[in-house]
Protein backbone atom coordinates (compact mmCIF):
# COMPACT_ATOMS: atom_id res chain seq x y z
CA UNK A 1 0.00 0.00 0.00
CA UNK A 2 0.97 3.63 -0.68
CA UNK A 3 0.87 5.36 2.57
CA UNK A 4 1.09 8.24 1.44
CA UNK A 5 -2.40 10.42 2.34
CA UNK A 6 -3.53 7.54 4.01
CA UNK A 7 -5.52 8.13 7.39
CA UNK A 8 -3.97 5.76 10.03
CA UNK A 9 -5.47 4.88 13.82
CA UNK A 10 -2.74 4.29 15.84
CA UNK A 11 -3.38 2.81 19.33
CA UNK A 12 -0.22 2.56 21.84
CA UNK A 13 1.06 5.71 20.19
CA UNK A 14 2.45 7.12 23.08
CA UNK A 15 4.71 3.70 23.65
CA UNK A 16 8.24 2.83 22.64
CA UNK A 17 6.91 1.23 19.15
CA UNK A 18 4.23 3.45 18.58
CA UNK A 19 6.19 6.55 18.60
CA UNK A 20 8.74 5.11 16.62
CA UNK A 21 5.66 3.80 14.27
CA UNK A 22 4.25 7.89 14.18
CA UNK A 23 7.22 9.08 13.01
CA UNK A 24 8.09 7.04 9.44
CA UNK A 25 4.34 6.61 8.72
CA UNK A 26 4.19 10.61 9.09
CA UNK A 27 7.43 10.91 7.17
CA UNK A 28 6.07 8.71 4.47
CA UNK A 29 2.89 11.25 4.00
CA UNK A 30 0.62 9.27 6.49
CA UNK A 31 -2.14 11.52 8.49
CA UNK A 32 -2.50 10.09 12.07
CA UNK A 33 -4.96 9.82 14.94
CA UNK A 34 -3.11 8.85 17.96
CA UNK A 35 -4.69 7.40 21.00
CA UNK A 36 -3.01 6.73 24.17
CA UNK A 37 -3.70 7.08 27.65
CA UNK A 38 -2.13 10.32 28.74
CA UNK A 39 -3.16 13.71 26.66
CA UNK A 40 0.00 15.68 26.90
CA UNK A 41 2.47 12.94 25.83
CA UNK A 42 0.45 12.43 23.02
CA UNK A 43 -0.23 15.91 22.27
CA UNK A 44 3.82 16.38 22.13
CA UNK A 45 4.51 13.80 19.98
CA UNK A 46 1.60 14.53 17.74
CA UNK A 47 3.22 18.36 17.42
CA UNK A 48 6.38 16.71 16.38
CA UNK A 49 5.23 14.83 13.41
CA UNK A 50 6.26 16.02 9.74
CA UNK A 51 2.66 16.91 8.11
CA UNK A 52 -0.40 18.29 8.85
CA UNK A 53 -4.00 17.40 10.31
CA UNK A 54 -2.91 14.42 12.33
CA UNK A 55 -4.85 14.16 15.49
CA UNK A 56 -4.11 13.12 19.44
CA UNK A 57 -6.81 11.51 21.82
CA UNK A 58 -6.51 10.00 25.45
CA UNK A 59 -8.73 7.28 25.56
CA UNK A 60 -8.40 4.27 28.15
CA UNK A 61 -8.88 1.13 25.85
CA UNK A 62 -10.34 -0.59 28.83
CA UNK A 63 -12.97 1.71 29.28
CA UNK A 64 -16.15 1.06 26.96
CA UNK A 65 -17.01 4.67 26.97
CA UNK A 66 -13.42 6.14 25.93
CA UNK A 67 -13.09 3.21 23.37
CA UNK A 68 -16.22 4.00 21.81
CA UNK A 69 -15.29 8.23 21.57
CA UNK A 70 -12.29 6.34 19.73
CA UNK A 71 -14.47 4.15 16.83
CA UNK A 72 -16.63 7.37 16.35
CA UNK A 73 -13.61 10.14 16.08
CA UNK A 74 -11.95 7.07 13.40
CA UNK A 75 -15.59 6.64 11.48
CA UNK A 76 -15.76 10.59 10.95
CA UNK A 77 -12.09 10.74 9.85
CA UNK A 78 -12.87 7.75 7.11
CA UNK A 79 -10.16 5.87 8.66
CA UNK A 80 -8.31 3.42 6.32
CA UNK A 81 -5.28 2.10 7.98
CA UNK A 82 -6.10 0.47 11.76
CA UNK A 83 -2.63 -0.12 13.24
CA UNK A 84 -3.81 -2.01 17.02
CA UNK A 85 -0.75 -1.58 18.55
CA UNK A 86 -1.32 -0.69 21.96
CA UNK A 87 -0.48 -4.14 24.52
CA UNK A 88 0.89 -4.42 27.92
CA UNK A 89 2.79 -7.47 29.62
CA UNK A 90 4.30 -8.42 33.14
CA UNK A 91 6.83 -11.27 33.80
CA UNK A 92 4.97 -13.63 36.43
CA UNK A 93 4.99 -17.05 37.30
CA UNK A 94 1.54 -17.79 36.27
CA UNK A 95 0.01 -18.67 39.52
CA UNK A 96 1.22 -15.40 41.36
CA UNK A 97 -0.90 -13.60 38.45
CA UNK A 98 -4.38 -12.04 40.04
CA UNK A 99 -7.93 -12.16 38.43
CA UNK A 100 -8.32 -8.59 37.33
CA UNK A 101 -4.38 -9.02 35.91
CA UNK A 102 -5.30 -11.57 33.58
CA UNK A 103 -8.33 -10.27 32.73
CA UNK A 104 -6.60 -7.08 32.06
CA UNK A 105 -3.65 -8.77 29.80
CA UNK A 106 -6.59 -10.45 27.73
CA UNK A 107 -8.73 -7.02 27.17
CA UNK A 108 -5.77 -5.08 26.11
CA UNK A 109 -3.97 -7.37 24.02
CA UNK A 110 -6.61 -9.40 22.53
CA UNK A 111 -10.37 -8.34 23.07
CA UNK A 112 -9.61 -4.45 22.19
CA UNK A 113 -8.31 -5.40 18.74
CA UNK A 114 -10.92 -7.48 18.21
CA UNK A 115 -13.64 -4.87 18.90
CA UNK A 116 -11.84 -2.11 17.15
CA UNK A 117 -12.09 -4.61 13.81
CA UNK A 118 -15.61 -5.38 14.36
CA UNK A 119 -16.28 -1.35 14.71
CA UNK A 120 -14.51 -0.28 11.71
CA UNK A 121 -14.33 -2.47 9.41
CA UNK A 122 -17.62 -1.61 7.40
CA UNK A 123 -15.45 1.84 7.57
CA UNK A 124 -12.50 0.23 6.06
CA UNK A 125 -14.47 -1.65 3.23
CA UNK A 126 -15.84 1.79 1.88
CA UNK A 127 -12.25 2.78 0.93
CA UNK A 128 -10.50 1.97 -2.26
CA UNK A 129 -7.25 0.45 -0.31
CA UNK A 130 -7.45 -0.53 3.30
CA UNK A 131 -5.65 -2.11 5.51
CA UNK A 132 -5.65 -3.45 9.40
CA UNK A 133 -2.17 -4.41 10.93
CA UNK A 134 -2.37 -6.19 14.52
CA UNK A 135 0.79 -6.09 16.65
CA UNK A 136 1.42 -9.63 18.08
CA UNK A 137 5.15 -11.02 18.96
CA UNK A 138 7.00 -14.10 18.35
CA UNK A 139 5.11 -14.88 22.06
CA UNK A 140 1.68 -15.31 19.85
CA UNK A 141 3.77 -18.37 18.58
CA UNK A 142 6.06 -19.93 21.26
CA UNK A 143 4.69 -20.46 24.67
CA UNK A 144 7.07 -18.95 27.26
CA UNK A 145 7.32 -19.48 30.79
CA UNK A 146 6.57 -16.53 33.10
CA UNK A 147 4.57 -15.00 30.45
CA UNK A 148 1.56 -17.58 30.11
CA UNK A 149 -1.52 -14.84 29.86
CA UNK A 150 0.77 -12.49 27.61
CA UNK A 151 0.88 -15.35 25.49
CA UNK A 152 -2.35 -16.49 25.27
CA UNK A 153 -3.19 -13.02 24.34
CA UNK A 154 -0.94 -12.91 21.30
CA UNK A 155 -1.23 -16.95 20.48
CA UNK A 156 -4.80 -15.61 20.09
CA UNK A 157 -4.60 -12.28 18.00
CA UNK A 158 -2.31 -13.81 15.84
CA UNK A 159 -5.60 -16.78 15.25
CA UNK A 160 -7.92 -13.71 15.24
CA UNK A 161 -5.90 -12.07 12.57
CA UNK A 162 -5.47 -15.38 10.18
CA UNK A 163 -9.49 -15.73 10.66
CA UNK A 164 -9.94 -12.40 9.55
CA UNK A 165 -7.74 -12.55 6.95
CA UNK A 166 -9.67 -15.60 5.11
CA UNK A 167 -12.91 -13.66 6.31
CA UNK A 168 -12.25 -10.25 4.08
CA UNK A 169 -9.81 -12.42 1.52
CA UNK A 170 -12.51 -10.72 -1.25
CA UNK A 171 -12.66 -7.26 0.06
CA UNK A 172 -9.95 -4.33 -0.63
CA UNK A 173 -8.95 -5.04 3.00
CA UNK A 174 -5.73 -6.25 3.46
CA UNK A 175 -5.05 -7.57 7.20
CA UNK A 176 -1.52 -8.54 8.43
CA UNK A 177 -0.26 -9.78 11.58
CA UNK A 178 3.15 -8.35 12.64
CA UNK A 179 5.68 -10.05 14.96
CA UNK A 180 8.40 -8.03 16.59
CA UNK A 181 10.81 -10.06 19.21
CA UNK A 182 12.53 -8.59 22.19
CA UNK A 183 12.39 -4.50 21.74
CA UNK A 184 14.12 -1.60 23.82
CA UNK A 185 10.40 0.14 25.20
CA UNK A 186 8.77 0.33 29.04
CA UNK A 187 6.56 -2.67 28.26
CA UNK A 188 9.75 -4.79 29.43
CA UNK A 189 10.05 -3.65 33.37
CA UNK A 190 13.32 -4.07 35.22
CA UNK A 191 12.48 -7.57 35.83
CA UNK A 192 12.17 -8.65 32.55
CA UNK A 193 15.33 -6.77 30.80
CA UNK A 194 17.31 -8.48 33.83
CA UNK A 195 16.34 -11.86 32.98
CA UNK A 196 16.39 -11.13 28.71
CA UNK A 197 20.30 -9.99 29.48
CA UNK A 198 20.94 -13.14 31.46
CA UNK A 199 19.38 -15.54 28.37
CA UNK A 200 21.73 -13.16 25.91
CA UNK A 201 17.68 -12.66 24.22
CA UNK A 202 18.55 -10.13 21.64
CA UNK A 203 16.65 -6.67 21.66
CA UNK A 204 15.85 -4.49 18.82
CA UNK A 205 15.29 -0.86 18.97
CA UNK A 206 11.95 0.86 18.46
CA UNK A 207 13.29 2.46 15.43
CA UNK A 208 14.35 -0.56 13.40
CA UNK A 209 10.80 -2.19 14.10
CA UNK A 210 9.16 0.59 12.43
CA UNK A 211 11.57 0.31 10.09
CA UNK A 212 10.14 -3.43 9.45
CA UNK A 213 6.45 -2.54 9.73
CA UNK A 214 6.99 0.33 6.80
CA UNK A 215 8.64 -2.49 4.80
CA UNK A 216 5.41 -4.80 5.25
CA UNK A 217 2.83 -1.70 4.87
CA UNK A 218 4.48 -1.09 1.06
CA UNK A 219 4.51 -4.65 -0.19
CA UNK A 220 1.43 -6.27 -1.46
CA UNK A 221 1.65 -9.77 -0.39
CA UNK A 222 2.90 -10.26 3.49
CA UNK A 223 0.15 -11.40 5.45
CA UNK A 224 2.29 -12.31 8.09
CA UNK A 225 5.73 -10.67 9.47
CA UNK A 226 8.34 -11.93 12.05
CA UNK A 227 11.26 -10.16 13.37
CA UNK A 228 14.72 -11.86 13.53
CA UNK A 229 15.61 -15.01 11.99
CA UNK A 230 16.64 -17.14 14.83
CA UNK A 231 13.08 -16.69 15.91
CA UNK A 232 11.49 -16.96 12.28
CA UNK A 233 12.97 -20.43 13.02
CA UNK A 234 12.39 -21.23 16.34
CA UNK A 235 8.16 -19.91 15.65
CA UNK A 236 8.31 -22.87 12.82
CA UNK A 237 10.12 -25.27 14.95
CA UNK A 238 8.29 -25.15 17.36
CA UNK A 239 5.05 -25.86 15.18
CA UNK A 240 6.43 -28.84 14.04
CA UNK A 241 8.96 -30.21 16.37
CA UNK A 242 7.73 -28.76 20.06
CA UNK A 243 9.63 -31.34 22.13
CA UNK A 244 13.12 -29.64 20.54
CA UNK A 245 11.75 -26.40 21.74
CA UNK A 246 10.47 -27.91 24.96
CA UNK A 247 13.78 -29.41 25.70
CA UNK A 248 15.81 -25.88 24.78
CA UNK A 249 13.60 -23.54 26.61
CA UNK A 250 13.75 -26.10 29.80
CA UNK A 251 17.21 -25.20 29.84
CA UNK A 252 16.37 -21.37 30.10
CA UNK A 253 13.45 -22.68 33.21
CA UNK A 254 16.23 -21.64 35.82
CA UNK A 255 17.14 -18.04 34.84
CA UNK A 256 13.17 -17.21 34.67
CA UNK A 257 12.17 -19.13 37.48
CA UNK A 258 14.81 -16.57 39.42
CA UNK A 259 13.63 -13.28 37.57
CA UNK A 260 9.56 -14.17 37.53
CA UNK A 261 9.21 -15.60 40.43
CA UNK A 262 7.89 -12.84 43.64
CA UNK A 263 10.52 -12.73 46.30
N1 LIG B 1 8.68 -4.19 23.35
C1 LIG B 1 8.70 -5.50 23.11
O1 LIG B 1 9.60 -6.22 23.58
C2 LIG B 1 7.63 -6.11 22.25
C3 LIG B 1 7.89 -7.35 21.66
C4 LIG B 1 6.90 -7.95 20.88
C5 LIG B 1 5.68 -7.30 20.72
N2 LIG B 1 5.47 -6.10 21.31
C6 LIG B 1 4.14 -5.48 21.13
O2 LIG B 1 4.30 -4.20 20.57
C7 LIG B 1 3.21 -3.36 20.97
C8 LIG B 1 3.73 -2.02 21.47
O3 LIG B 1 4.48 -2.25 22.65
P1 LIG B 1 5.67 -1.30 23.18
O4 LIG B 1 6.85 -2.16 23.31
O5 LIG B 1 5.75 -0.06 22.38
O6 LIG B 1 5.13 -1.00 24.66
P2 LIG B 1 5.00 0.36 25.49
O7 LIG B 1 6.14 1.25 25.23
O8 LIG B 1 4.73 -0.05 26.90
O9 LIG B 1 3.67 1.01 24.87
C9 LIG B 1 2.40 0.46 25.08
C10 LIG B 1 1.35 1.40 24.53
O10 LIG B 1 0.05 0.82 24.77
C11 LIG B 1 -0.76 1.79 25.41
N3 LIG B 1 -1.73 1.20 26.32
C12 LIG B 1 -1.52 0.25 27.27
N4 LIG B 1 -2.66 0.05 27.96
C13 LIG B 1 -3.59 0.88 27.44
C14 LIG B 1 -4.95 1.16 27.73
N5 LIG B 1 -5.61 0.54 28.73
N6 LIG B 1 -5.60 2.09 27.00
C15 LIG B 1 -4.95 2.73 26.00
N7 LIG B 1 -3.67 2.53 25.67
C16 LIG B 1 -3.00 1.62 26.39
C17 LIG B 1 0.23 2.65 26.19
O11 LIG B 1 -0.36 3.88 26.52
P3 LIG B 1 0.18 4.78 27.76
O12 LIG B 1 1.32 5.57 27.20
O13 LIG B 1 -0.96 5.60 28.15
O14 LIG B 1 0.64 3.83 28.83
C18 LIG B 1 1.36 2.77 25.20
O15 LIG B 1 1.08 3.76 24.24
C19 LIG B 1 2.43 -4.16 22.01
O16 LIG B 1 1.30 -4.75 21.41
C20 LIG B 1 3.41 -5.24 22.43
O17 LIG B 1 2.78 -6.40 22.91
C21 LIG B 1 6.41 -5.48 22.06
Amino acid sequence: MDIQGKTVLLTGASGGIGQALARVLAAAGARLILSGRKHEPLNGIRQELPGEGHLAIAVDLSDERDRQQLITLAKDQNVEVLINNAGINQLSMHADMSPAEIASMIDINLTVPMILCSQLIPILLQRQAAMIINVGSIMGSIGMAGSASYCASKFGLRGFTESLRRELADSTVRVVYFAPRMTSTAINDDKMVAMNSALGTAMDQPAEVAQQLMSVIASHRRREHYIGWPEKLFVRLNSVLPGVVDRALRKQLPTVLSHATHH
